[in-house]
């Protein structure tokens, strides 16, 4: 890590008395001279389920492995029994009955007295919180005699009851039954027990418990504080559902929108290919249950006032494990999963995939404009595949954008390939990645500053700054230290500067578990009942809660300001609401002054909003989530001292 040694280094010699000294530099922010636009949707979220992203965080369903599909189906099942009680169950798998749920448990209970039962485990626990009501449901059908289900949330360590009630009454008919109670204290990693009383034989599926409050109080919804987290970074766009899992280990395991949607009892299970891939990180228990599913990341997308922005499955698996690819002559099944997916999204509720948009509650399209074609892919035979696509798309949906990949990484043969490829093609957007280290990110502040403005439009898919390789989980978490943030912030200057060009960008990936994680950095953290903003999440939500409408140059002796001196700026104006917003990023270890040289008509005294810790490796934890967070400072006049290590945000209002 040469630049934390190099910045801490200066942090010791560095008095701040000489930073005082220092003659201020003169910024000059050209407010009256508008350039390009600023896409509204220039900073959104790049959601996929790694680290317990969907089942297990962001799906609020507390049981897993509700249907016994796992490979090993009581895989998060345990068997109890108590007060002389005894029973037995025995996975049943009806196949072609059920084709995509073919598994339930069959219960015997023998004896009459005390009971036989079931506990699940959650996801690392299940977070129960005092006071909160909590909803059960069972499919289930009496086979023989007279079983009572009684329902317990229960302490992490069993022995205490949380919370109770009770079903009887059940037919020879599978039917859901519900009830409801209310949790009597708090435990971060509680578990739950069905148990089985009376004699007889019952047949049981989708056991599922979720808490009453979800986002926007939807039953069977999304956990409440990571999705207000999410709509808290006022993201222009949604990306979905990946990401590698969109590809897919071999094209198999690759993510199907189809499956995803309508009764959630009937989506079909699968195995996440993050379940498998780090050795080190193995998680035998993490599958896709597609409770989150296409349907409900286009309502999410539209409850935080995103645009959707769909990667489907262009025919390859990933190329980094199988690479698996469908002939070419057998693509026409993947291009109609995406021609379908815009009808699903869009079409009248007469066609048949928005008539099952409508049955799932959502007759209003959903106004889908863009989608993205295969993820991170490569050479010629993802060419031949994309070609494929924009031919079907020009035919048929001319105006949806085509988000196209280049690669893996921001730079070499693949990269250029595709690059000039795809531009000869007049590709709409290419998506680029890069997970480098925060030198990477400072040094390439000026990257799109020469890139081609009348060809196809940049699409910074997935990107992140890796500060170290980790040891440990502790170190993991470290990875989403201060010097990462302020490395990104540095970089998205030239992002905002190059608007023109760059004309989306989300941080990669979304949300990780801290007990359950497989890829880290990650924006924001969470445990079963709390959740943390990195400081990495509070760098994005300053660009994207105060990204302007248009850009307007920000100068120091008449150049762009990406790096000299350490120093990284960018302004917009923003028309709506007249204001000049001002970022200036200072990755050195010294205070800096500044003086604002701004053009046009300025009132008042201005807001000052700055993000800075002093040590460059401290983070944001659980425990401590407010570390690093911004903080309102007073501004007098044009001059400001930018602290070390700062990401700051000045507007002024202006008559535009
Ligand atoms: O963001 C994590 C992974 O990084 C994504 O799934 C993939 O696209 C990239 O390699």
């Amino acid at each position: 890590m040469k630049i934390i040694r190099q910045v801490t280094a200066l942090a010791l010699f560095c008095l701040p008395a000489m930073a005082w000294a220092q003659q201020a530099k003169i910024i000059t922010i050209q407010a009256d001279k508008p350039t390009v636009n600023v896409s509204p949707n220039m900073w959104g979220i790049f959601f996929e389920d790694i680290n317990f992203s969907a089942d297990g965080g962001l799906y609020a369903e507390l049981v897993k492995n509700r249907s016994f599909e796992f490979l090993k189906p009581m895989m998060g099942w345990k068997e109890v029994r108590g007060n002389g009680g005894s029973g037995s169950v025995l996975i049943i798998n009806r196949g072609n009955e059920n084709v995509n749920n073919p598994r339930f448990a069959r219960i015997t209970v023998k004896g009459n007295t005390g009971y036989y039962g079931l506990t699940n485990e959650g996801f690392r626990g299940m977070g129960i919180k005092k006071d909160e009501q909590y909803n059960f449901s069972i499919l289930a059908r009496k086979s023989e005699g007279n079983v009572k289900i009684k329902v317990q949330l229960l302490s992490a360590d069993g022995k205490t009851v949380l919370g109770e009630n009770a079903l009887q009454g059940f037919t020879d008919k599978w039917d859901k039954y519900k009830t409801s109670f209310t949790a009597n204290a708090t435990d971060a990693k509680g578990q739950f027990a069905i148990l089985f009383e009376g004699q007889g034989v019952l047949d049981i599926d989708m056991v599922s418990l979720f808490p009453q409050h979800t986002w926007k109080e939807r039953p069977g919804g999304l956990r409440a504080d990571l999705a207000q987290k999410l709509a808290d970074l006022h993201p222009g766009f949604v990306r979905f559902p990946g990401g590698c899992i969109v590809e897919g280990r071999d094209l198999a395991n690759r993510y199907q929108w189809k499956k995803t949607v309508g009764d959630v009892n009937e989506r079909e299970l699968i195995i996440n290919r993050w379940n498998i891939e780090f050795p080190y990180r193995s998680a035998p228990d993490y599958f896709q249950s597609y409770g989150l599913g296409f349907f409900e990341y286009f309502q999410l997308a539209e409850d935080i006032g995103a645009e959707p922005l769909p990667i489907l499955n262009c025919g390859m698996a990933c190329q980094y494990n199988s690479a698996e690819v469908a002939p070419l002559d057998q693509i026409d099944p993947f291009i109609q999963d995406a021609l379908d997916l815009v009808e699903f999204a869009n079409g009248a509720v007469t066609t048949k995939w928005g008539k099952l948009r409508a049955a799932m509650g959502h007759p209003a399209p959903f106004n889908l404009k863009m989608m993205g074609i295969g993820n991170e892919q490569w050479d010629v035979q993802y060419l031949d595949r994309y070609k494929l696509f924009a031919k079907a798309f020009a035919a048929k949906y001319p105006n949806i954008k085509l988000v196209t990949s280049s690669g893996p990484s921001p730079s070499g043969d693949k990269f250029d390939y595709l690059q000039k490829e795809l531009r000869a093609q007049k590709a709409n957007f290419l998506d680029e990645h890069y997970y480098q280290s925060p030198d990477w990110f400072m040094q390439n502040a000026s990257r799109y500053d020469n890139y081609d403005r009348n060809s196809s439009k940049i699409f910074a898919g997935e990107y992140a700054a890796h500060a170290k390789e980790p040891k440990n989980a502790k170190e993991a978490e470290a990875m989403n230290c201060w010097i990462s943030a302020l490395a990104e912030a540095a970089f998205m200057t030239g992002l905002e500067r190059n608007a023109d060009v760059v004309q989306m960008a989300s941080y990669a990936p979304l949300l990780a578990h801290v007990d359950a994680w497989q890829w880290r950095p990650d924006l924001i953290w969470f445990d079963n009942l709390r959740s943390v903003g990195t400081p990495n999440y509070y760098v994005q939500q300053l660009f994207s809660a105060n990204k302007g409408t248009q850009v307007v140059p920000a100068l120091a002796d008449g150049n762009v300001i990406a790096g000299k001196d350490s120093l990284y700026s960018s302004a917009t104006i923003d028309k709506k609401n007249n204001t000049v917003i001002i970022k200036l990023v200072n990755t050195s270890a010294k205070a800096m002054p500044v003086s604002l040289d701004i053009k046009g008509k300025i009132n008042g005294t201005g807001k000052w909003t700055e993000l800075t810790s002093v040590n460059l490796l401290d983070i944001n934890t659980l425990d401590d989530p407010k570390k690093i967070y911004p903080v309102e400072k007073a501004i007098n006049g044009r001059s400001v001292t930018l602290a070390a290590h700062s990401v700051n945000m000045i507007t002024y209002e202006t008559k535009l």
